[in-house]
């Protein structure tokens, strides 16, 4: 075993040890997992580009009822953030629309649930009208952004 699988080992045992011990621990709220969910609802020509510091997505090129989705586990020290940029595009791939902002940070993880037990699914829905997110399920929609 080399050290870095060692360390890792190390840390999955410990953060067990310390989640059996208290619940509220800090180590164990950095390891929550997400999946996030983003729906086209209406577009016909959506490109979504989601990445974050050292992950990028790329271009994900999205028609009606289409779906992107990716899972991934909140880092240490709170910072994992993902940004999602979207263009509403025209038949001939012209962008009409942008809109960018943290598909996945701080406040969405608060707003999506924030337990080690759970796999949390967290949901973006993009129409016409604008961005809306849902936690467990599609459908408790709330309003967040607007098309300019
Ligand atoms: C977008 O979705 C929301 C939530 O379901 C809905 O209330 C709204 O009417 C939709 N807008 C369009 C243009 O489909």
């Amino acid at each position: 075993m080399d050290c870095k699988k060692f360390l890792v080992v190390l840390v999955i045992a410990f953060s067990h040890v310390s989640f059996v011990a208290s619940s509220n621990s800090k180590i164990v709220n950095s390891f929550e997992s997400y999946t996030v969910q983003i729906i086209d609802g209406s577009i016909e020509n959506l490109l979504a580009h989601i990445a974050s510091k050292d992950t990028d997505l790329g271009n994900k090129k999205m028609t009606i009822n289409g779906v992107f989705q990716w899972s991934f586990r909140r880092n240490f020290h709170d910072t994992t953030l993902f940004r999602g940029e979207f263009l509403w595009l025209d038949v001939d791939d012209t962008p009409l629309r942008e809109v960018d902002f943290n598909v996945f940070d701080k406040n969405v993880a608060k707003e999506c649930g924030q337990s080690i037990l759970i796999d949390h699914k967290c949901f973006w829905l993009v129409n016409a009208t604008g961005f809306y997110f849902s936690k467990d399920t599609p459908g408790n929609w709330v309003y967040k952004y607007h098309w300019p």
